[in-house]
């Protein structure tokens, strides 16, 4: 079917349609909230996605239904935004001024002094109240975790968390009272066709669907591919690069998909940290705090597991999880597809074995042997919102004497990829799980890791910090008692 083209980016700002035929590949949300609608209550602190100042919130159709999130406008480009509901601060209060019952929390309990955290803070709430209007403190700090205040302090801003159901009914919200309403025009602006706005390096391309996606990066090999833009973001706004030509893809629900497919779980490629959160989180209880270690509430609302991975960095967190786990990386280069594990799909520093047109189309995870003992643990200077030190992930297989029978350990933050400790799962292979084989497994490191120093931490630091986080995941998963437990079985079964 011959794919129709758009040449504009169609979105609802607050209450207002608005229709560009004019954007630049790289302009952020943030930047054309201030500047060219003068919408200046969202702030920019770090433009990195880090302080949260710049929180608004975006409403997106997903199998027909409208979900708001808090995002971080500093890293979000404007040419992402086709068919969402963009939701300032600005539109809070009501038009005879009066403060929305998240503005009025704020000022009841003095949790704002400066004020420059204030906007942000108010919409990581807001989103916070439209889901959870009753919200648990662990749900507050989970929400708040993406945004920082300098002056106030936290804790009068959770007693706003905590007191904004008292304020106001979320069901008289102009948001959820007027969802059917923005649900029909979102609906409307859905046309089914390509979205390409200018050419050469300021092109960006909004394909119609996976299958035009596909045709897109085939005919346009060297174009930057956009998920989340939590990594691409910052190229733009620290490093200043041009990225263009561009293709976004958050906006195609076939790439949005969690799946069960046999003895795995499949993520779609576009798939965000918070959409996969409630099943991975199902499947794999381990994973559970390192997922809300990861970013904060707008990073992981944006965020993807596909472009962690693409991206290839040595210190993303989901690699060594994935890879301890056996999951495959799902590539396709226009009909053609494959599967690679992803072991081997971190080639060296900057370089994964993907060609040149080929994309990411999801992760496949297999579930776990529930014999299997399981963990992660990410090592960084701060708990929240901080990129990992070390993290390494470890899943070992127990035969009926107690020895090891598989054994998959993997660390970022340890080489110029995410990789797999050989050596130590070869130490460990056959012996008894017992402290003796830790201690060897522990000697083997050297032979798999030469670490660098680097502002986050020192080569001896890492080496170190991976050794005892074996011994950590030994104690953890209860040491020599399976050794004990199994013998016992062995002895009287
Ligand atoms: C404040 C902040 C905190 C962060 N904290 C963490 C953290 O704690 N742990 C962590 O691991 N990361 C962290 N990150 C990094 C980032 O959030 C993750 O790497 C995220 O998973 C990237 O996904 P994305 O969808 O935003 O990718 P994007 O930025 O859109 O893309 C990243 C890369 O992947 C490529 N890409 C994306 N999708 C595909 C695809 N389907 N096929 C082929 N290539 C593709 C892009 O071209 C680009 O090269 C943080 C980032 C920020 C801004
Ligand atoms: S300005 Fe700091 S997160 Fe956007
Ligand atoms: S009130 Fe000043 S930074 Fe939060």
């Amino acid at each position: 079917m011959e794919i129709q083209i758009r040449n504009s980016i169609r979105f609802l700002l607050n209450d207002k349609l608005i229709e560009r035929t004019a954007v630049s590949a790289t302009e952020t949300l943030l930047d054309f909230l201030r500047l060219e609608r003068k919408l200046r209550g969202t702030k920019e602190g770090c433009a990195e996605g880090d302080c949260g100042a710049c929180t608004v919130l975006v409403g997106r159709l997903f199998n027909g239904r409208l979900k708001y999130e808090s995002v971080n406008a500093c890293i979000r480009f404007v040419g992402s935004l086709d068919s969402c509901h963009v939701v300032t601060v600005d539109a809070l209060a009501g038009k005879d001024g009066t403060l929305h019952p998240v503005q009025r929390a704020m000022v009841d309990t003095h949790a704002s002094q400066c004020g420059f955290c204030t906007p942000g803070f108010v919409m990581s709430l807001y989103g916070l109240w439209m889901q959870d209007p009753h919200p648990s403190i662990e749900a507050i700090e989970k929400a708040l975790q993406g945004n920082l205040c300098r002056c106030t302090g936290y804790a009068a801003i959770i007693r706003a968390a905590e007191s904004i159901s008292a304020v106001g009914d979320a069901k008289k919200d102009p948001l959820v009272a007027e969802r059917a309403r923005v649900t029909e025009q979102l609906l409307a602006l859905r046309d089914g066709k390509r979205a390409s706005i200018g050419e050469g390096k300021q092109q960006l391309i909004l394909p119609a669907n996976v299958d035009d996606f596909a045709n897109v990066l085939e005919v346009n090999p060297g174009a930057t591919i956009v998920a989340g833009s939590t990594d691409v973001g910052l190229w733009v706004t620290k490093f200043m690069r041009e990225i263009g030509p561009v293709v976004f893809l958050s906006h195609l629900d076939e790439l949005r998909e969690v799946r069960e497919d046999g003895d795995a779980l499949v993520l779609g490629a576009g798939v965000t940290y918070t959409e996969a959160y409630p099943v991975i989180v199902r499947h794999f209880p381990q994973l559970k705090e390192l997922w809300n270690r990861i970013g904060g509430e707008q990073v992981r609302n944006m965020g993807t597991v596909g472009g962690n991975v693409a991206n290839g960095s040595p210190i993303g967190d989901t690699p060594p999880a994935l890879i301890a786990l056996g999951a495959t990386v799902e590539l396709r280069k226009g009909k053609v597809r494959r599967s690679v594990p992803i072991a081997t799909y971190f080639i060296e520093y900057g370089k994964q074995d993907r060609a040149p047109g080929e994309f990411v189309e999801a992760i496949r995870i297999p579930h776990l042997n529930p014999d299997d003992l399981y963990a992660v643990y990410k090592i960084s200077k701060r708990l929240d919102e901080d990129i990992s030190s070390v993290c390494g992930a470890f899943r070992v297989g127990l035969n009926s004497q107690g020895r090891v029978e598989r054994a998959v350990i993997a660390f970022g933050g340890m080489a110029g990829t995410p990789k797999r400790a050989s050596a130590v799962e070869q130490t460990l292979i056959g012996a008894v799980w017992d402290e003796g084989a830790i201690d060897k497994a522990i000697a083997a490191f050297a032979s798999d890791f030469t670490p660098l120093t680097d502002w986050r931490a020192s080569a001896d630091y890492r080496m170190l910090t991976a050794k005892n986080l074996l011994r950590r995941f030994y104690l953890e998963t209860g040491g020599e008692k399976h050794v004990r437990l199994n013998r016992y079985d062995v002895a009287f079964g």
